[in-house]
């Protein structure tokens, strides 16, 4: 059964998909049963992940890469990063070429969740 801001992944097309209504009783694509993607929180290669969250101009800019910027290639990219707060989700859609970060207009301490989604290394949160 699928749960509110879940994410699921067709491994056939690379369709994404994020349950903005729960209680379905499967997903499905290309034919298939999608696959429900797990965030991970842990990286432990030179290329950073995990969504890095801090204060700026008064809402929280989220990278991902603390230090170093995660490629942002045609090929391997970020995207999108999302924040989840109580009530609301936050989206930036970004493109290659764009800066692995996006700023949005929140307080740090209502935020619940950020995470972004690599299409390569695919969905982490932080
Ligand atoms: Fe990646």
């Amino acid at each position: 059964m699928t749960q509110l801001r879940e994410v699921y992944f067709c491994e056939k097309c690379g369709n994404v998909v994020e349950i903005m209504n729960e209680g379905a009783p499967a997903l499905v694509c290309c034919g298939v049963p999608m696959v429900k993607l797990e965030a991970k929180t842990q990286d432990a290669s030179t290329e950073k992940h995990v969504p890095y969250v801090e204060e700026k101009d008064g809402g929280v800019l989220v990278k991902v890469g603390r230090n170093t910027a995660h490629p942002m290639m045609e090929k391997h990219y970020i995207k999108f990063i999302e924040v989840l707060t109580k009530e609301k989700v936050y989206r930036a859609e970004l493109t290659p070429g764009m800066a692995p970060e996006a700023w949005f207009p929140i307080k740090k301490g209502d935020v619940t969740e950020a995470r972004e989604w690599c299409n390569l290394h695919g969905l982490w949160k932080s």
